[in-house]
């Protein structure tokens, strides 16, 4: 049986396989997203026989690294981290094509140096090639690198035909509202938008590509999807890790830049927008757009507030004793960076006005879970007991976007009996169970999308800002109030107690995941 029967991801897809001549350069090729995620999702797109005849891999650094070197940095990592396991056969036809240019990433003539290897492989080739330009440095770098592809020529090459250079450029994009509209700006400075791919994983995922079926290719959804029968809406995209190495980056980050601005809001936005007028790029994230500026700003008030923000303490993770956020490696004793941050936002508009959205993200939690739980109103009890009315459950539809990913409605039923007391039951769909499991990585989806020119899995210049703007106002009021009002909360608890009270105050409480 081929590898396309046997996975329904890949239907549809082989007609890819023709794709035009393409170059991938990564910048920062000697980190850690390279290594664990991208080196592994091209790979695994070779495997599935979705990379052109003519596929080319380039790494970029400031370090000097032959060519032999990568390759083999590539084949550990692909061995250690790609979901199938290595096929020397199938990555030697890349492996044989994979080079490093070195060169610092605000110097103009390594740019040109890397340039010209583009030009030499297209003239070995003797035939044109599109190059996907992926910035995967710190942000800090995003900004040179973007205006040398500009200076060296790079993001024009082509750039009014179908092999224009794409640019796919790592999060976070910015770390308020003015810088993202700044980088926004140099970007636009240098490519056309359409050349611009602005990743946030979470969309590559396809449970997450699934939300948009699951709402709009079924008909029983939409008429319960509003505040007539919505009682409010929870989205927790919890962590069990720490930060682990990455207390320098996390630091200047925090939960509410690091998950909660991109990935924690790209899920609302899905499950709350309107129905776009096609499934193209531009309807669905102008459909964002929309619900991103329907929210209203966040209340603050120490009274009762919108916003809790949190520190993990040390705890049990899994058995195993951890250490509290501000004993980690990288991390100042006094750090005023929140680890976890929960929301409860209001969307000002016809469907939602009145309904609750609570949002939630921390590391060091209970355990690795992300879910959208719509919680429906109780049913009326007329036909119950007083007693019996009151232990009805409200109906749930819990999309489990990881792990065990899937479905469930949490229903009432008839407990069996000659008296009629009822039961919350569930009606499962697991993924698993009816598509099989190894599932093609988010990255996979992502490289692919860009090297054929489909953005509608990446975020538009507007869909960021609308988000930051909604954000920066609590940096700017955390900034002035230090530590005040930092919760703290056990690792591997679900958060703390100030959050439950927020919920609590709207005679709501949060599931347990
Ligand atoms: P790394 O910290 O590993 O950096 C990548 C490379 O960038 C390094 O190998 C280094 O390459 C170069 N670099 C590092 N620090 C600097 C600096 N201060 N100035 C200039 N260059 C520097 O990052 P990751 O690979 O973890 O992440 C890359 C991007 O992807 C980031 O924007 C991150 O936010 C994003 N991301 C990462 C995820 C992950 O799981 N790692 C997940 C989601 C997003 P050299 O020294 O060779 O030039
Ligand atoms: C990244 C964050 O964007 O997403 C990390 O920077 C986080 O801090 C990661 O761990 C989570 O991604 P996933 O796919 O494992 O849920």
């Amino acid at each position: 049986m081929s590898e396309e029967s046997r996975h329904p991801f890949l239907k549809g897809l082989s007609k890819h396989r023709g794709a035009q001549p393409t170059i991938i350069t990564i910048f920062g090729a000697s980190g850690d997203l390279c290594a664990r995620k991208l080196v592994p999702a091209i790979y695994n797109l070779a495997v599935d026989n979705l990379l052109p005849a003519d596929f080319y891999l380039i790494g970029y650094g400031r370090k000097p690294i032959p060519d032999e070197e990568f390759r083999e940095v590539c084949t550990e990592a692909i061995s250690k981290f790609s979901r199938r396991k290595l096929d020397k056969d199938i990555w030697k036809r890349i492996e044989e094509h994979t080079y490093y240019c070195s060169g610092g990433y605000d110097e103009l003539a390594a740019f040109e140096k890397l340039k010209a290897k583009i030009d030499s492989i297209e003239k070995d080739l003797g035939r044109a090639a599109q190059s996907v330009c992926y910035v995967s440095t710190p942000p800090s770098v995003f900004e040179p690198i973007i205006k040398n592809l500009g200076a060296c020529g790079l993001a024009t090459k082509y750039q009014e035909t179908d092999k224009h250079t794409k640019v796919v450029v790592e999060k976070p994009f910015g770390k308020d509202l003015a810088s993202a509209q700044n980088l926004n700006r140099v970007i636009q400075g240098v490519f056309q938008e359409r050349q611009v791919y602005r990743i946030d994983h979470y969309l590559g995922k396809e449970t997450v590509q699934d939300l948009l079926v699951q709402r709009f290719a079924n008909s029983i959804f939409e008429p319960l999807w509003n505040r007539q029968y919505v009682e409010n809406v929870q989205i927790t995209v919890a962590e069990s890790l720490g930060v682990g190495t990455r207390g320098g980056y996390y630091e200047q980050s925090g939960a509410t830049r690091d998950m909660i601005q991109n990935h924690t809001m790209q899920l609302l936005a899905l499950m709350a927008m309107e129905p776009p007028s096609s499934l193209n790029a531009e309807s669905i994230r102008d459909e964002k757009v929309k619900l991103l500026k329907a929210i209203e700003p966040l209340n603050t008030d120490y009274a009762n507030p919108d916003v809790i923000r949190a520190q993990y303490d040390e705890g049990l993770v899994d058995g195993l004793k951890v250490p509290g956020y501000r004993q980690e490696q990288g991390v100042s004793t006094e750090s005023e960076t929140e680890t976890y941050c929960a929301l409860r936002l209001n969307i000002n508009n016809w469907r939602w006005q009145g309904v609750p959205f609570y949002l939630r993200s921390g590391k060091r939690m209970s355990r690795r879970v992300t879910e959208i739980a719509i919680q429906f109103k109780r049913p009326p009890s007329t036909l119950f007991s007083k007693n019996e009315s009151l232990s009805l459950a409200s109906n749930t539809l819990v999309y489990q976007i990881q792990p065990d990913e899937g479905s469930t409605v949490l229903l009432n039923a008839k407990i069996p009996g000659l008296q009629t007391r009822t039961q919350p039951v569930k009606m499962h769909f697991k993924y698993s169970t009816t598509f099989g499991s190894n599932t093609p990585e988010a990255y996979e989806r992502l490289v692919l999308d860009a090297m054929i020119g489909d953005g509608t899995l990446f975020i538009r210049g507007d869909e960021t800002e609308a988000s930051w703007n909604l954000i920066t106002p609590l940096h700017e009021f955390w900034a002035s109030e230090g530590r005040r009002g930092m919760e703290a909360y056990t690792s591997g608890s679900w958060g703390p107690r100030a959050a439950d009270r927020m919920l609590w105050a709207n005679n709501d409480e949060w599931r347990r995941p």
